[in-house]
């Protein structure tokens, strides 16, 4: 039987908590009736280490009129004994005037951002969103956690949370948990409690709707109107009332009409005197994350990294330009297009075989050349081969090729503009000059290779660049919705960590463990000829 929980009923409470250690503290806040799901957070945050805290307080501010707040389960004993089994360290149920000294009324509020507040359930429960920021804002400030820990069940609350935290810079990490569902198919809710034996068969419709879409979706069907007709097709024949059923972003939250990279179907409805919400990601394919950027910005060693934490196959579209550049100089061709440039392309035998710890083999015309197209013969005229029409629309149909079924992170110079436009996540990583200068410098000497000057590396740096930037064929440039990340000052670690944060914030978990589960079962490593 686990230990009694220490229960902190005010604020003076919670602060002689706080000071018995100078350990972090992880912060799962909840409005109470403790679940499944609950148990889950309460054993994320354990793994992080150091003090896990969980608020339980039932907040008024979020609730409308006519809303459940009164009726919301109150079960604070139950509550402590789960978030004791589950590792918790201490359970905080602040009262009222703790949270709103001069109460709720007439309260300074924080307000979601309003392209996420509006969308969803923002129309149906006006002030809700408030609410929930205003109150999570709050028990920030008093308990100052390093990281928040979060449902993806409520997505919505959960993106506009992330927006609170990173626009107003509030000093905390927050962390997503799957959602979690219970044996017939319902996420768990403590809302689920008010279900009579009846409703509770007839509220299975909500996830199975949503799962025809789904199951839709990944047998091609892309319109966002035909996938939504389906899934509501189902609720009304299952009597359920629909408040919406919507395919949308799922990091803007807006109306997504096609379903060319992956989208949230996500819905509320009424059965009998319950709201309920749930939602699924909709995908035709596996997630793409595109990295682009200048020459010496880290973008192999990232995309490496990126693609070994989110358990996709690495794409080193740079090994695929080497890989020609090496046999154009093995068989004397000229970088330039002649017949036999496109006879070399219109055989060519390309295979990248991932390895274990996310390395990769390069298999070209059955040869492994994965050490070969390394050389700095290779590398001082790839720039050249990789200018040539030919040779880059033999590689792009090749690497489209690749990712017709996703489950990839690509880098490459023009992979978010030409190759993958339709990428969940596209990156532009770069650095200054002077950073990729000193990190050549640092490379070089590691390498025991002769070091330049820093102005001499910096100018054949800006040079690489311009010419980069300029040439006809895929020019550097930036895909518009592509997120700039400037890795001066970071280091790989945190360069990776934010790439993985936005993934997480555009794909949901869940969504990753189904794609895991079916990659699983299917062939692995990108590998065509
Ligand atoms: O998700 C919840 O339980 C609540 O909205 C939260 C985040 C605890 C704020 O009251």
């Amino acid at each position: 039987m686990a230990a009694p929980l220490p229960l902190l009923r005010s604020l003076a409470e919670l602060r002689a908590w706080i000071k018995q250690s100078p350990e972090a503290i992880q912060l799962v806040p909840t409005m109470g009736g403790l679940h499944a799901a609950h148990g889950g957070l309460f054993r994320g945050a354990r793994r992080f280490g150091g003090r896990v805290l969980v608020s339980v307080f039932v907040n008024p501010l979020q609730f409308g009129p006519g809303e459940d707040f009164e009726r919301y389960p109150r079960s604070l004993d139950q509550d402590l004994a789960l978030a004791a089994a589950a590792g918790a360290d201490a359970l905080w149920a602040p009262q009222l005037e703790d949270l709103y000294p001069a109460g709720p009324e007439g309260l300074t509020q924080v307000q979601p951002a309003a392209a996420l507040g509006a969308q969803l359930c923002g129309p149906w429960r006006p002030g809700h969103f408030q609410g929930v920021c205003t109150v999570v804002a709050r028990l920030l400030a008093l308990v100052q956690p390093q990281r928040l820990f979060l449902g993806e069940k409520d997505w919505q609350q959960l993106q506009v949370l992330r927006r609170m935290v990173a626009d107003l810079g509030l000093p905390v990490e927050i962390v997503a948990c799957p959602t979690q569902r219970e044996a017939d198919g319902l996420p768990f809710s403590s809302r689920n409690s008010y279900l009579s034996p009846l409703e509770r068969q007839r509220a299975q419709a909500l996830p199975e709707a949503l799962a025809l879409a789904a199951a839709a979706a990944r047998a091609g069907e892309q319109d966002g109107p035909r996938l939504q007709q389906l899934a509501l097709a189902h609720l009304r024949a299952r009597g359920l009332q629909v408040e919406y059923l919507e395919l949308v972003q799922p990091h803007s939250l807006q109306p997504l009409p096609r379903l060319e990279r992956a989208g949230l179907l996500a819905a509320a409805v009424r059965c009998g005197t319950t709201r309920l919400i749930d939602h699924l990601t909709l995908m035709s394919r596996s997630p793409i994350v595109a990295i682009d950027g200048p020459a010496g910005a880290g973008k192999s060693t990232v995309t490496r990294l990126v693609a070994r934490q989110l358990g996709l196959v690495y794409l080193d579209t740079g090994a695929m330009y080497r890989a020609v550049t090496w046999l154009l100089q093995d068989l004397g061709l000229a970088a330039e297009e002649s017949p036999e440039l496109a006879a070399v392309l219109g055989q060519l035998d390309l295979r990248l075989e991932a390895q274990a710890q996310g390395d990769q083999r390069v298999l070209l015309n059955g040869k492994d050349v994965t050490a070969a197209i390394r050389t700095a013969t290779v590398t001082s005229a790839v720039s050249a081969v990789a200018a040539l029409p030919s040779v880059r629309a033999a590689l792009t149909a090749q690497q489209q090729r690749f990712g017709s079924s996703g489950g990839l992170v690509a880098e490459g110079r023009d992979i978010g503009t030409a190759v993958f436009p339709h990428a969940e996540l596209k990156v532009f990583l770069t650095a200054t000059v002077a950073e990729r200068a000193r990190r050549r410098a640092a490379d070089l000497a590691a390498r025991g290779l002769p070091v330049p000057s820093l102005s001499q590396l910096e100018q054949e740096i800006a040079e690489r660049d311009q010419s980069d930037s300029s040439r006809e064929v895929a020019p550097l440039c930036r895909a518009e919705d592509a997120l700039e990340l400037v890795s001066d000052g970071l280091s790989i670690e945190q360069v990776v960590e934010r790439i993985v944060g936005w993934f997480q914030e555009r794909v949901p978990l869940e969504a990753m463990a189904a794609t895991r589960a079916t990659a699983a079962a299917g062939p692995a490593g990108a590998e065509a000829s």
